[in-house]
């Protein structure tokens, strides 16, 4: 298997959770390289179901080391929830690492978050309010406070005193907001760093050693292509990569470390919060697809948006990240429906555009162009072999891998571990 990266091809929540939850059974290592408690991955194995934000999916199996690389931004409270739901579900949680680098999301963070949002009123972003966006602005700002500087306690005191001091003139001052104690935030952090402390290493040297001895490696991506703070729809973005890049950037590897990138897509597009979106459906087939897909977003439940399958979009993802193959999941929520619209391309005037606009204003000017496809009928949640899909099931996986010029790997119909295709093994 050797090392794979796998990536959000779309707007997030393309079920990589689920793959990397697959994947993980013959991995010996699975890394997180960017985000925080912003993503929400729901794993559903055994016939149980988990959402983590910060755990790799790889944590319920019990042999493959978990390792949240320097890239990522920590909420303590928030990882010390999620070990405390998995121990209490009975996952063994021994097997995780957290880089001493990784930057630490402080309420003040949240608080930022909301009211920064808040200002921005109608031009809000939609954020997930968990502090991301000012966790990061303070890493490119070299003010943050990192895990080693946690178990550091002088240290970490006098961080906090001066940041939260900073903060709250932010708070207070800026946004007429409420101030927060950073007396309290010392205590409390103090108790998380004790709970956290025999997980804390340098996971960038385990990696290595790890890649070098040949270990099965999985870098799991969160996030989404669109999503990425350089090559997403800026500003309507995240504040970290989500692309194959950013996994060297965010757990310490080089490039020539990594044998292949998987970018997994829904068979239809969705996305959470505000910004540009082409092929969104606000009529009865996009509320179709919600309810049929339950879009409804793992860390904040808000209801996704729907549309079709935008190739546009996809090729972006495969260019921009050097994808190697792609995983198509929830084509079973596209069941009964008679026709299937495919984005080919864009129309901006009399122009057609095949590559994804820079700008958004432009984007604004552009329509979507469709090629209609054949639906098919009935629930194919039960199918385990390529061959056994619907002939027209199967058309529209090779119009996407043609659309795309990437082979499909991997078919999802269903959110369980067993509900996948391995269309690669398949004898066509
Ligand atoms: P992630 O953020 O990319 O890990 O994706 P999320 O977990 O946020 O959202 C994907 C949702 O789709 C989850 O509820 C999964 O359980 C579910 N899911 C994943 N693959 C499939 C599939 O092939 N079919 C169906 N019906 N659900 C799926
Ligand atoms: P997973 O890993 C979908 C979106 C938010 C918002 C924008 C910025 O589950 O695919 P942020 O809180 O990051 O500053 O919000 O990014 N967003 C996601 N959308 N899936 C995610 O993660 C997301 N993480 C952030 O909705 O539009
Ligand atoms: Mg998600």
């Amino acid at each position: 298997m050797g090392t794979k990266v796998v990536i959000g091809a779309q707007w997030g929540d393309e079920g990589k959770g689920k793959i990397i939850d697959l994947l993980a059974q013959q991995a010996e290592v699975v890394v997180r390289s960017q985000g925080g408690n912003n993503a929400g991955h729901t794993v559903e194995a055994e016939g149980q179901q988990y959402k983590l934000h910060l755990t790799p999916s790889g944590i319920l199996n019990p042999n493959t080391l978990c390792i949240i690389g320097n890239g990522v931004v920590v909420d303590p409270e928030a990882l010390i929830g999620e070990l405390d739901m998995l121990e209490g579900r009975g996952v063994l949680t021994d097997n995780l690492k957290v880089d001493a680098r990784v930057h630490l999301v402080f309420p003040y963070h949240r608080v930022l978050d909301g009211l920064s949002e808040k200002a921005r009123g109608e031009g809000d972003i939609g954020t997930t309010k968990k502090g991301i966006g000012p966790a990061y602005m303070d890493k490119a700002e070299r003010s943050g406070i990192r895990m080693c500087d946690l178990m550091n306690e002088a240290l970490f005191i006098e961080k906090v005193r001066a940041n939260g001091a900073i903060k709250n003139q932010w708070i207070e001052k800026i946004y007429g907001g409420t101030p927060v104690d950073a007396e309290a935030i010392i205590e409390s952090y103090l108790r998380y760093a004790r709970r956290l402390k025999k997980h804390i290493a340098d996971t960038t040297v385990l990696l290595y050693n790890a890649i070098k001895q040949g270990k099965n490696v999985l870098f799991e991506g969160a996030q989404g292509t669109l999503l990425d703070l350089d090559l997403g729809t800026y500003p309507y973005v995240t504040s970290s990569h989500p692309i194959s890049g950013g996994v060297c950037i965010g757990t310490g590897i080089g490039p020539t470390m990594i044998d292949a990138c998987i970018g997994v897509v829904k068979a239809y597009t969705t996305r959470v919060g505000k910004g540009p979106f082409p092929t969104e459906l606000l009529d009865e087939v996009g509320q179709m697809i919600r309810d049929k897909g339950n879009e409804y977003g793992t860390t904040t439940g808000r209801p996704r948006r729907c549309g079709w399958f935008d190739a546009v979009i996809a090729k972006y993802a495969v260019r921009t990240s050097g994808l190697t193959s792609l995983v198509i999941n929830k084509m079973d929520t596209l069941g009964d429906i008679e026709k299937i619209k495919v984005c080919v391309a864009y129309k901006k005037g009399d122009e057609i555009l095949t590559e994804f606009p820079a700008s958004l204003e432009e984007l604004d000017e552009c329509e979507p162009v469709y090629e209609e496809l054949e639906g098919w009928e009935g629930d194919i949640g039960h199918i385990r072999t390529y061959e056994q899909l619907p002939l027209t099931a199967r058309k529209y996986i090779e119009k996407i891998e043609k659309l795309c010029d990437t082979p499909v790997s991997m078919v999802g119909v269903g959110p369980g571990r067993e509900q996948n295709i391995n269309k690669a093994e398949s004898k066509k």
